[in-house]
């Protein structure tokens, strides 16, 4: 319920300006985001790397309103990513990109002009990940989105057949996609879904989430794709590793994914164990709605942070 009620008032203007300008804002900001520059997100990336963990970058921004600022967003990712090469850190996917659909462009433009833009930008980003050795993932976000999002990736997958995409469990509809996108070397992130969404479209209880999270987590590590199992819920990270040896897959068949500063003793346990484990680490300064998806997800991380708003340093 809090959880909603956050996602819901997180559009307000005035909740906007309260959080960016809280005191202790920055050192929460700090423990979830690399930092605001490419290089800050390169020296992250560097020490996770060097800790036997995977990453893919975000660079942080959404729901982009200008073609302009959707073509500087797909350049951004292109000089991260002759960065990260320039270092050694895209060779075999050690270091891959998330791309969230609306940073680039979907929603600039109205239906299949939107797409179309945000088709052009992604595979500006496809192209320079292919060279530098690497991937791209396309985020998942509000299920107006999906759709889009969907077509975008099936017209691409011919020419970037490795290109990613992410399934929000609580979505009704996702166990049907999975089914669909379970094809042979289909890579396909599993999350819960971060977003606030309607009954209509979306399991909103968390048993339910937890429930058809289990329910494509079976689907997909049945299929013959790649799935990468984005979830910080011990659970179901148990349940995946069961899944794992029933369905006789070799330990780079799959991987686990979590997010940059949420269970870091358990992220490099796995990595220790032999397993893939890699790590989303988002930077740049268009951080607020990042940060708030992050606090709606942890009651206690809200109860601290509505201390600090009534602190004064
Ligand atoms: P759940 O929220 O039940 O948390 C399980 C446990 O994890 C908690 O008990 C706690 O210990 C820990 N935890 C979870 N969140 C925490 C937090 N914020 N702070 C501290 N501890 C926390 N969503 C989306 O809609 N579209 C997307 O494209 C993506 N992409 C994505 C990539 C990757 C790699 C990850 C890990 C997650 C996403 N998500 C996402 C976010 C996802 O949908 C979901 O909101 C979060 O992962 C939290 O859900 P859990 O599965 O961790 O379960």
């Amino acid at each position: 319920m809090l959880r909603r009620a956050l996602l819901a008032a997180s559009a307000s203007p005035r909740l906007r300006q309260l959080i960016t300008t809280a005191p202790r804002t920055r050192a929460i900001v700090d423990s979830y985001v690399a930092g605001e520059t490419a290089d800050d997100a390169v020296r992250v990336t560097r020490a996770l790397h060097a800790s036997g963990l995977l990453v893919t970058l975000d660079y942080l921004g959404e729901d982009t309103t200008d073609a302009a600022q959707a073509a500087a967003v797909a350049d951004e990712y292109v000089q991260l990513l002759g960065k990260l090469a320039a270092e050694g850190l895209t060779h075999g996917g050690t270091a891959e990109i998330s791309v969230k659909p609306t940073a680039v462009g979907l929603f600039v433009r109205a239906g299949l002009a939107g797409q179309d833009l945000a088709t052009q930008n992604i595979v500006r980003v496809c192209a320079a990940a292919r060279e530098a050795g690497t991937t791209v993932t396309l985020d998942a976000e509000g299920s107006d989105a999906i759709e889009p999002t969907h077509r975008i990736l099936s017209s691409l997958r011919a020419d970037y057949p490795d290109l990613g995409c992410v399934i929000q469990a609580s979505l009704r509809r996702s166990e049907a996609d999975c089914r669909e996108l379970a094809g042979y070397g289909s890579r396909v992130r599993l999350c819960k879904g971060a977003y606030n969404e309607p009954e209509s479209v979306a399991y909103v209880a968390k048993r339910e989430i937890d429930l058809a999270y289990a329910r494509c987590l079976k689907v997909l590590m049945n299929g013959a794709g790649y799935p990468m199992l984005a979830t910080h819920d011990p659970r179901l990270i148990e349940i995946t590793g069961s899944l794992a040896t029933l369905a006789g897959r070799s330990a780079d068949s799959f991987e686990y994914q979590m997010l940059y500063g949420i269970r870091p003793a358990e992220q490099r346990r796995l990595a220790n164990t032999g397993v893939r484990m890699r790590v989303y680490v988002p930077y740049g300064a268009d951080w607020y709605g990042y940060l708030v998806r992050r606090l709606a997800e942890r009651p206690s991380n809200l109860a601290l942070f509505l201390r600090s708003l009534g602190s004064k340093s």
